[in-house]
């Protein structure tokens, strides 16, 4: 058992995964690509079920980025195939019950328009099926590249400008953030890479400003709850300060 998470300090609003390493979990035993990937799916399930026993209130993970398509034909193939089962599973009827309960909504980030139209019907009803919920939000970013939300959102708030619905002065940086992917979800308090490469791969490049990171050498289908839990503890002894001088966070805590 590991030791249980301070009430207390504050948890994050949003954690985001990048969840590196399944090829290099398959490589290692001798399996294909795809075994890695389908153990890192299990991964998935029990870290999403993890944050929302912890009250995360909003969880992210990188499963397919827009430079995934380059990979060869059958890895393709296969991680589709995982997001389509992601989806089939969460559609059951049982589990539609289940997410209303817990107030799940689930979100795609990444452009629909870039999926097979079978993929496209069963986001759009997850969408629409768990709209409603209130109290937590799943997104599973698919086809998702940062700089192209960015450059999606200013041609969205271009358009609105057009019709006049906003004026460019009036913008501001609040503003920008709802006209992203994950417009109404908190900027991601902690991004967690496993895999042990320190970089962030075209991944919330406008909502990470402010992230505390955590990079873990371990594969991701090995990710355990225990690991996210002393991430968790790590990310609560971190001293984040926007900016400010160490003196002036301290103080305006004492003020709390
Ligand atoms: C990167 O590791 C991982 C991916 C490109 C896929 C991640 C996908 C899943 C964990 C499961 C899919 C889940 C859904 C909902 C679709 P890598 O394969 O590049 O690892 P490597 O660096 O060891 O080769």
């Amino acid at each position: 058992m590991s030791k249980p998470l301070s009430p207390k300090k504050s948890r994050p609003k949003h954690i985001a995964f990048i969840m590196d390493g399944n090829g290099r979990w398959a490589e290692q035993r001798g399996l294909s690509r795809l075994v890695g990937h389908r153990k890192g799916y299990q991964a998935l399930r029990k870290i999403a079920d993890t944050c929302l026993d912890l009250g995360i209130p909003c969880i992210t993970f990188y499963a397919f980025s827009k430079e995934n398509w380059k990979r060869p034909k059958e890895e393709v193939d296969g991680l589709q195939a995982l997001f389509s089962k992601y989806l089939d599973e969460n559609l059951t009827r049982e589990n539609l019950a289940e997410a209303r309960r817990r107030g799940l909504r689930f979100r795609m980030l990444g452009n629909l328009l870039d999926l097979p139209p079978y993929l496209r019907v069963k986001v759009r009803k997850i969408l629409a099926k768990t709209r409603p919920n209130r109290g937590h939000i799943l997104n599973v970013a698919f086809s998702y590249g940062g700089r192209a939300e960015i450059v999606e959102a200013a041609k969205k708030i271009a358009r609105e400008v057009q019709k006049k619905k906003l004026k460019p002065g009036e913008l501001t940086e609040e503003i920008f953030s709802r006209y992203l992917y994950t417009g109404g979800c908190p900027d991601p308090d902690l991004l967690i890479r496993t895999g042990g490469e320190f970089r962030v791969s075209n991944f919330l490049l406008y909502q990470i400003a402010y992230a505390e990171i955590y990079v873990t050498r371990t594969l991701w289908p090995d990710f355990q709850p225990r690991e996210l839990k002393q991430a968790i503890r790590e990310y609560q002894h971190r001293e984040r300060r926007f900016g400010m001088t160490s003196a002036q966070i301290k103080s305006s805590a004492r003020k709390v």
